[in-house]
């Protein structure tokens, strides 16, 4: 850990954080100085041996959890404040997101579009709603949730997806409103079409039918790598963010003007 890093001593839980984009958010949590918690239905615990290897066998833990489950989202608090003591950082990545097919809105069943809602939003909300009180009980937090530049865009084909992740951009920018008297900052980051191991590895049909598309939207004419993401999150997840509340960062090469 080097002695600029900008999250020392900082206690963070991410969730989704054993596959995709997560890795690499938890990997670059870790370097920066924060403790961490890896929370997902994925079994995180091969990635937290080597960030162990790294930076210590004190600065990380995972547990299978599934964001979904009131239970098992208290189970994680209550694991993470009897290992860590403090939870000063909560990033809520987990989302099904990398195995939906494109559908149209006239096919979507309701079990899948139940299931997309209770993760991406449901799970934000009970992640939050556990999480809070201990920010608030030291009065300091960052609360950083994954949102998408389809909100902005709206795309086709993805109208359970596009609106779970609308529904995330409208529950930080109101919670910010509840949590700012207690010095807690909810805020969202957009990514664009990010190339993250599962885009490319569990969804062909999506890889060949955004890549091309995104580049031609986008100011910056390249595709996007889930280390494009890395700044903004420890922005937002160290004091550098701490008057920013209720604000989408959208780091998606300019696709979006929010
Ligand atoms: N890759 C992109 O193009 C892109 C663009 C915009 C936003 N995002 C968002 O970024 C985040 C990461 O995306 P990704 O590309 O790594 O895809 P991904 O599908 O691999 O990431 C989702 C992560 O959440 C986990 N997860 C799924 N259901 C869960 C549950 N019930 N409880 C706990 N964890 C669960 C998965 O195991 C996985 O680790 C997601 O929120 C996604 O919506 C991705």
């Amino acid at each position: 850990m080097s002695s600029s890093a900008r999250l020392d001593g900082r206690v963070a839980i991410l969730t989704g954080g054993a596959k995709g984009i997560g890795r690499h958010y938890a990997r670059r949590l870790a370097a920066e100085g924060s403790r961490l918690m890896i929370a997902d239905v994925a079994d995180g615990r091969e990635l937290a041996e080597e960030i162990a290897r790294r930076h210590g066998a004190n600065s990380v833990a995972s547990a299978v959890t599934d964001v979904s489950d009131e239970g098992a989202v208290q189970a994680l608090v209550a694991k993470t404040m009897e290992r860590f003591g403090k939870i000063d950082i909560l990033v809520n990545n987990a989302a099904l997101f990398a195995p939906l097919q494109e559908q149209k809105v006239t096919e979507i069943d309701v079990g899948l579009w139940d299931k997309v809602m209770s993760i991406n939003i449901r799970g934000v909300f009970l992640m939050t709603k556990h999480v809070a009180p201990h920010m608030i009980a030291q009065k300091y937090g960052k609360i950083v949730n994954i949102s998408s530049g389809t909100v902005a865009r709206g795309i086709p084909n993805f109208a359970h997806y596009v609106t779970s992740k609308g529904a995330v951009t409208a529950f930080t920018r109101a919670v910010s409103r509840e949590l700012g008297e207690y010095n807690i900052c909810v805020n969202n980051l957009a990514p664009g079409f990010t190339l993250s191991d599962s885009v490319i590895n569990d969804n062909p049909q999506h890889l060949a039918h955004s890549q091309a598309p995104s580049l031609v939207r986008r100011a910056l004419k390249r595709d996007e790598y889930p280390q494009d993401l890395l700044g903004a999150l420890v922005f937002l997840a160290s004091a550098d963010s701490d008057f920013v509340t209720g604000q989408t960062i959208a780091v998606d090469g300019g696709a979006t003007n929010n």
